[in-house]
């Protein structure tokens, strides 16, 4: 399978040579995110692309210095909705009757129960549901890169308050949950290039109920 060959050419990357990456790429990448499933399709998160390279250098050392993040070409930064509220729902739910061009009664009852639940929770909760959203839409854009050909480094190695503060996401109601320096591995210095990926047996994953 094409893909499976993709996906072992795909290790987390130590170190990226600096290449940009081709926009028609990271639009793809892109693409794959936004075509992630979330939870009710509320997609309850923002990507931020950043190139800058000065905001890549003042995000390094919160990122315990990682490399990647200012040799890399593009930094995603997946920042999940720091709560559920009216509003936010309300938006997904009109953008669906707006894009199908009608009103469904099923749905607008869903809607309701959402408004009744989601909002009252504690934000803590529904961030970390909306982090859970999130992790999907980073799951598509690491396969997304491999099959682009894109070397990628997930991140979880950060200060999260840190960086909320550099990319001021409190403002937007919003917090970082992953990084995701998107470039081309640097072979010669990248330790874990030719290392042979490890994962456990399928006995240890998988439990076949049938
Ligand atoms: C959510 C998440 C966070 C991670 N954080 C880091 C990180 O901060 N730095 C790093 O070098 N690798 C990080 N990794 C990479 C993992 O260590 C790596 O995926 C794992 O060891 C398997 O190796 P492989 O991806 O090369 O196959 C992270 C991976 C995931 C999924």
């Amino acid at each position: 399978m094409e893909l499976l060959n993709k996906l072992n050419w795909r290790y987390a990357t130590k170190a990226m040579n600096g290449k940009k990456v081709a926009e028609e790429k990271i639009d793809n990448i892109i693409e794959a995110i936004s075509l992630a499933p979330t939870s009710s399709g509320l997609q309850p998160f923002e990507v931020f692309v950043i190139t800058n390279q000065e905001l890549k250098e003042k995000i390094k050392p919160v990122a315990w210095n990682q490399s990647v993040v200012t040799d890399c070409s593009h930094l995603l930064v997946f920042a999940a909705w720091d709560t559920y509220t009216e509003d936010r729902i309300n938006k997904m739910f009109d953008l669906v009757n707006e894009v199908r061009g009608f009103k469904n009664e099923g749905w607008e009852n869903y809607r309701q129960m959402l408004l009744k639940s989601y909002p009252q929770k504690d934000a803590e909760e529904n961030f970390n549901h909306a982090a859970k959203q999130a992790y999907i839409a980073f799951g598509h854009a690491v396969i997304a890169a491999a099959f682009e050909g894109v070397d990628s480094t997930p991140m979880e190695g950060f200060d999260p308050a840190a960086v909320d503060e550099i990319l001021n996401l409190k403002e937007k109601g919003l917090r970082s949950c992953v990084l995701l320096p998107l470039g081309y591995r640097d072979v010669e210095n990248d330790w874990l290039a030719n290392l042979k990926k490890v994962r456990k047996s399928k006995a240890d994953l998988v439990n076949r109920i049938d």
